[in-house]
């Protein structure tokens, strides 16, 4: 199957919160416009709890595949897979029948440690605050196995809680 490279796209806080009381700790209106943009019409993968943050439903105009160890549950409009690399086989199956040039892997914390290991590239908006209260955090990332190409400090909008900078991390050393 044709290797479409794994993208996670995240924000994270100073102090790597992403989460708290299962949802993001931040209104960033800005950011939310360009995940869309990043992300509409490419396969997404997506852990169990982080589509129950959607509202069990997935985001339009993005096939997903949710992972779960219920293998029973039926969510209308995705796939489900019992691990990372069988959400993975199938997001790039979508890949190839929809013709898209990449994966994005949504979260939560779960789905993010296990994904950094395999993850291409990482689209990252940094959070310009430290979290105290958060329950679910990104691993570090580190330096050896993935560079910065690029980052643009973005000033907080009317509708965003705080200022961030928007970083991509390209791997440098292949994954196993
Ligand atoms: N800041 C951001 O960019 C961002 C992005 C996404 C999410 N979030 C936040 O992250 C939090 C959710 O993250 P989370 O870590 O609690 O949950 P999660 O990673 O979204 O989902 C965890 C669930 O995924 C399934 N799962 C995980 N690993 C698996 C494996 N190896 N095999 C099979 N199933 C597996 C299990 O589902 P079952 O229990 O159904 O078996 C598990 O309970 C929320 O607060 C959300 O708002 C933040």
């Amino acid at each position: 199957m044709a290797r479409v490279p794994l993208a996670i796209v995240v924000a994270v806080s100073r102090n790597g919160v992403i989460g708290r009381d299962g949802d993001m700790p931040w209104k960033l209106s800005t950011d939310l416009k360009r995940f869309k943009a990043m992300t509409l019409g490419k396969p997404m993968i997506v852990g169990r709890k982080t589509l129950d943050s959607y509202g069990g439903k997935p985001l339009p105009g993005r096939p997903h595949v949710v992972v779960t160890r219920d293998m029973t549950r039926q969510i209308e409009g995705v796939q489900i897979a019992g691990s990372l690399h069988e959400a993975i086989d199938k997001a790039r199956a979508i890949a190839l029948d929809i013709g898209a040039d990449e994966i994005g892997i949504l979260g939560g914390g779960q789905i993010y440690r296990q994904a950094i290991d395999v993850a291409d590239v990482l689209y990252i908006t940094h959070v310009e605050a430290d979290i105290p209260d958060g329950d679910t955090v990104f691993p570090d990332i580190d330096s050896e196995i993935f560079e910065k190409v690029s980052e643009e400090a973005v000033p907080a909008g009317e509708k965003d809680n705080y200022p961030t900078r928007f970083a991509i991390y390209r791997r440098k050393i292949a994954a196993n």
